[in-house]
């Protein structure tokens, strides 16, 4: 046979681990090329989906009559939830979160009727004829309602640590208070969609923009009364997930697989994004009450907080994002009484879900608020504070929950930043600035996070990879983890053609396919790339380990003489390329293709005792802000973010920083400008960009700059001593938000005007008026 070897590489990049490579896919982003869901071609005689959504909070379904929907124009089939014929349940943890509302609608936004058209114009004018009689119900809309009815989605959970009720009564001083962080829309740019496509006996194939492939496989599977091996789900890309799509995708997925087997023909859903807004959940907004001991000099000796957070009309995650926020309620610092008590609160609305951080965030917003506040209370400068309550040396070592820090090194790197960015000065020259400007007032602050890396529930610590070295040369990758805009593929890419020592060039990533690596995580909790890399180069080391044995044959040497390096394999002094070599040992029938697993060490976790080990190791982080606020309007700007950050031995730090400034903006507008606003009788009102603000070009710091930590380095063994990065940075947005909140206290000396995020001009001028009316 002739050899056959794929084509040579004009700019091969070798060794490519620690490189900027540019993200697999950025010139088909920029060219528009770039294919997703939407853009794949409708099979021939495919629908499109619209649904009609519960314009109540809480009502029972007394009845539904479709006839004149399906009596209209281009409209093959209307469905509710009796017209399913297996579960109609999408719940990712507990059961009973339905699909098609089950007789009972508990949001304004859910759905209640499936509608599949010839388009979507169609689908939206048949659903005006739906007659629906509902009868209301008592609805709970507020997480203050939820909390004095003690109605949650499951129940509360504690972590405890020490005798809180002693060290508060022994503390030297004490503070009580109340605090609040809002929601946040994920405002992916791509909205959720999903396209069903019914294949022969009964099987489904479904393109899903999922965080999480596998669990819409089986969702999709429930509902049609189906079993796994029947439906492959399969993601190239998303235009963002955010958390947004890590559970949520399975009903757009489910209701376009409904209706595809109901009519035989492939189904689209895609929602506009006002639906999208109505229909899927968001960060979960959180009411925080504590009482904090400290002593003069600011030490923090006790910490007994609750936190109250709004899950929406069911549990989706909820428990395990309000888990995290307990493990990060504090932060850097170690205190030796801790209380965290966590409710998720039932509300008739939306159901809220993961998002960036996925409660971390809000439990390190409180942290930093209580310690900015012990600080003031002191007349102490907060970073000093900050400084002398941070974890180490042993004994201050244990968390609340149990685990040792053994990576400390948030000290450091807020060390490094303070020097960078000459903190002391700048204290004086706000200070100067504040002390001649009687309108403008200008705040700064420096913050610092630790973020465990791991997903707490334990079992999806695992991951699958797939590689096929095809006998021309070329590598195909796939495995379990998705790429929604993150840069995973390219990393994952970096480490197989990294342990070939071939090109990166050379690897082909491929979607992401039940049907290729199955029983796969959701591509969250910022852990992708730890999982699905070291997956991968267990596959790769595998085929790898089948070629060194095949060359050291050829040779008669060792196995350990054979070296992988620049597209070459070198034994016994010859070279051969690396194409070259596959060839050979295909026509020796030596197998070119392996699967790779890996399922994290070291982790443990008792969730009933609330005690173990949940986390592999912490990332870390530390920002400075500094904010002007007009204390006549309340507008303010950012005006400078400085960043430093922890990503261990970055795989990749160009896609790595580019999570960092990503992430810390996203965190900044959770913060300051996007407020998710219901109005009384619970319909949300901000539903599109006219209402919800996400930041834009002009609201980046004027001064924005981030950077890698440089001496950074995992002391676990993770894929080539790197850190996960998705999530941690966005927790830095606790900086711009106590700059505003020290720009507002320069506003009203001797008072601390109490800022909740976010923090929107209105919020601002309304803290400083208060504050300076009780003075
Ligand atoms: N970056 C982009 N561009 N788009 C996204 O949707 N999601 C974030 C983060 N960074 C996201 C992103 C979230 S919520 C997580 S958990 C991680 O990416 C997931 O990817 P990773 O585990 O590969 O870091
Ligand atoms: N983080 C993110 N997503 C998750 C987690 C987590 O800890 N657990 C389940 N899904
Ligand atoms: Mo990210 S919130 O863990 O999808």
């Amino acid at each position: 046979m002739a050899e056959r070897y794929a084509p040579a590489i004009a700019e091969p990049t070798f060794d490519p681990i620690g490189k900027s490579a540019k993200h697999d896919s950025a010139a088909l982003h920029v060219s528009g090329e770039a294919v997703y869901v939407d853009d794949v071609p409708m099979p021939k005689g495919g629908l499109e989906t619209y649904c009609l959504l519960s314009p109540k909070p809480h009502a029972k379904i007394v009845s539904i009559d479709l006839e004149d929907v399906l009596n209209s124009p281009g409209v093959h089939a209307a469905i509710c939830w009796k017209d399913i014929p297996g579960r109609n349940d999408v719940g990712p943890i507990f059961p009973n979160e339905p699909i098609l509302a089950n007789g009972v609608v508990e949001y304004i936004g859910q759905p209640v009727v499936a509608i599949a058209a010839d388009n979507v114009k169609r689908a939206r004018a048949a659903a005006k004829k739906a007659k629906i009689v509902y009868e209301d119900l008592p609805a709970v809309l507020t997480i203050d309602d939820a909390m004095a009815q003690k109605a949650y989605v499951a129940p509360p959970n504690k972590m405890e640590r020490g005798d809180v009720a002693a060290a508060l009564a022994n503390a030297p001083h004490r503070l009580k208070g109340e605090f609040a962080n809002g929601a946040q829309d994920h405002f992916y740019l791509e909205g959720h969609i999903a396209l069903a496509h019914p294949l022969e006996d009964g099987q489904m194939r479904v393109l899903s923009s999922s965080q999480h492939p596998s669990e819409v496989q089986k969702m999709v599977a429930g509902c049609l009364n189906l079993s796994a091996n029947q439906v492959t789900v399969e993601m190239r890309r998303m235009g963002g997930g955010f958390g947004g799509k890590e559970t949520q995708p399975a009903i757009f997925a489910c209701i376009a697989s409904l209706l595809a087997r109901r009519t035989g023909h492939a189904v689209k859903y895609r929602v506009d994004r006002d639906d999208d807004f109505m229909i899927s959940g968001k960060r979960h907004d959180f009411r925080v009450r504590y009482e904090v001991g400290f002593d003069d000099d600011g030490n923090l000796l006790a910490l007994d907080i609750e936190y109250a957070a709004r899950a929406g009309h069911v549990a989706d995650l909820s428990t395990s994002i309000v888990d995290r926020a307990l493990f990060h309620t504090t932060n850097t610092y170690f205190i030796p009484a801790v209380r965290a008590t966590g409710y998720p609160c039932k509300t008739h609305t939306q159901s809220n879900t993961a998002f960036r951080g996925f409660g971390g965030p809000q439990g390190i917003l409180a942290a930093e608020h209580i310690v900015d506040r012990v600080a003031r209370h002191r007349g102490l400068d907060p970073l000093t504070v900050r400084r002398r309550n941070f974890y180490g040396p042993a004994p201050r070592v244990q968390t609340h929950f149990g685990q040792t820090v053994e990576d400390f090194v948030a000290d450091k790197i807020v060390a490094d930043l303070a020097k960078d960015v000459d903190y002391d000065k700048r204290r004086k020259e706000i200070d100067a600035f504040n002390a001649a400007n009687p309108i403008l007032k200008k705040g700064m602050a420096l913050c610092a996070v630790q973020f465990g890396i791991s997903f707490t529930a334990i079992q999806f610590n695992q991951a699958g990879a797939l590689v096929h070295v095809y006998n021309d040369g070329s590598i195909s990758l796939n495995h379990g983890g998705t790429e929604m805009g993150q840069g995973l593929h390219v990393k994952i890419a970096q480490i197989v053609a990294h342990e070939f020592g071939v090109a990166l060039e050379r690897v082909r990533i491929t979607a992401t396919d039940t049907g290729k690596v199955p029983n796969t995580s959701a591509t969250a909790a910022s852990a992708g790339s730890d999982l699905n890399g070291q997956a991968a180069r267990r596959a790769a080391a595998e085929i790898k380990q089948r070629l060194a044995q095949f060359v050291a044959g050829l040779h008669g040497v060792s196995e350990t003489d054979v070296a992988f390096a620049n597209g070459e394999v070198r034994a016994a002094g010859k070279t051969m390329k690396f194409e070259e070599v596959v060839w050979r040992a295909y026509n020796a029938r030596v197998s070119l293709s392996a699967t790779g697993f890996y399922a994290t060490p070291k982790i443990h976790w008792d969730r009933a005792k609330a005690w173990g080990r949940p986390f592999f190791y912490f990332a870390y982080g530390a920002a400075y802000c500094e904010a002007t606020i007009d204390t006549l309007t309340g507008e303010y700007k950012i005006d400078r973010a400085e960043i430093l950050h922890d990503t261990g031995r970055s795989l990749n730090p160009a896609v790595d920083l580019g999570q960092v400034e990503g992430g810390f903006i996203q965190g900044m507008g959770w913060v300051t400008s996007e407020e998710i606003w219901f109005d009384k009788t619970g319909r949300l009102r901000t539903h599109a960009p006219s209402t919800y603000k996400i930041p834009i070009a002009r609201d980046m710091p004027t001064q924005f700059r981030a950077r890698l930590w440089a001496p950074a380095e995992n002391v676990e063994e993770t894929v080539h001593k790197s850190k996960a990065v998705g999530e941690p940075p966005l927790t830095l947005a606790a900086a711009p938000f106590l700059a505003l909140q020290d720009a507002c206290a320069a506003a009203v000396p001797g008072r601390y005007p109490l800022l909740v995020a976010p923090a929107t001009p209105e919020r601002v001028l309304n803290a400083i008026d208060k504050a300076r009316a009780g003075a």
